[in-house]
């Protein structure tokens, strides 16, 4: 009982939260690239607040109905500012050959088409999920038929097909499938257990071009982000491979919320790319 009241006063005052921060503010009423935003707004809280504002009041009104229609009934996680995240992302860096690692019900792959076909882009998008209920130490998912789901997702907002593998990440088919291309951008969000978050962050770095992005999802639990009621910081797992490896190793764009936006800028001794 005492927990229901206060599950439900927190979601009150998040709503709160959430509505305060939703409202035009002049500061932040200004178009900039994912690049400049980070070095404008330099705090994480700062610019989680620009990426929110921009999704409510800058961003392609599409971006807000594709939202809308995965937050409708769970078919999403993620928040609103991610959305303006991505759209600054492929506006600015234009990746040709993307892959996501743990495709859900398609929501961030159909955003990436989505947002393709808005900038005029032509690439690839990839997706590595086992399209079943599996979970980890920290997530479960109910049961559906997750790749006739997302491929049904998938063509509401585009015409363009995913090239889509149902495997486990680790899987030996999913390792030579990521090391068999190389990639402009990867989006890591599929186990969030340390070992197998590490493995995907190793295989992306050694497959990534010059210049390429990653982008780790739930990693910001060890940062200075203090998640506002409506957001969330992250996962222990994801959040260790980003502060002690990912962030040692690649050149940090910018944090928006629990997403960590890195670069792959050198390349190391033995030929590998860093
Ligand atoms: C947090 S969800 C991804 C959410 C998705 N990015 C979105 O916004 O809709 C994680 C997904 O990864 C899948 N997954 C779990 N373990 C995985 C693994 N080892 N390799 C790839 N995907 C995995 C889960 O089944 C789940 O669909």
């Amino acid at each position: 009982m005492l927990r229901t009241i206060k599950r439900r006063a927190r979601e009150t005052l998040a709503a709160v939260q959430y509505n305060r921060y939703s409202r035009h503010l002049s500061a932040y009423d200004i178009d900039l690239s994912f690049t400049q935003a980070a070095q404008r707004f330099s705090t994480r809280q700062e610019l989680y607040r620009y990426m929110h504002h921009y999704f409510h009041h800058l961003a392609p009104k599409e971006l807000r109905e594709h939202r809308e229609w995965f937050s409708r009934e769970n078919r999403g996680f993620g928040e609103d500012a991610f959305h303006a995240m991505w759209f600054l992302l492929l506006r600015e860096f234009r990746p040709q050959r993307c892959l996501e690692i743990g495709v859900y019900r398609g929501q961030i792959i159909s955003l990436w088409a989505l947002i393709a076909d808005l900038l005029g882009l032509r690439g690839e998008i990839h997706g590595i999920s086992p399209f079943s209920s599996a979970g980890d130490q920290v997530s479960s998912y109910v049961e559906i038929d997750y790749l006739s789901d997302t491929l049904q997702s998938f063509a509401k907002f585009s015409q363009k097909k995913p090239e889509l593998l149902k495997a486990y990440s680790t899987d030996p088919a999913a390792r030579d499938y990521i090391a068999s291309k190389q990639w402009d951008m990867i989006y890591i969000d599929g186990s969030h257990d340390f070992d197998i978050v590490l493995s995907d962050y190793r295989l992306s770095l050694s497959s990534l071009a010059l210049g390429a992005l990653l982008v780790m999802d739930d990693s910001s639990l060890r940062s200075d982000y203090r998640p506002l009621l409506f957001s969330f910081g992250g996962h222990p797992g994801p959040s260790d491979v980003f502060d002690k490896i990912a962030a040692q190793e690649m050149k940090f764009l910018g944090g928006v919320g629990h997403n960590n936006v890195l670069v792959k800028t050198r390349t190391t001794e033995d030929g590998a790319t860093k």
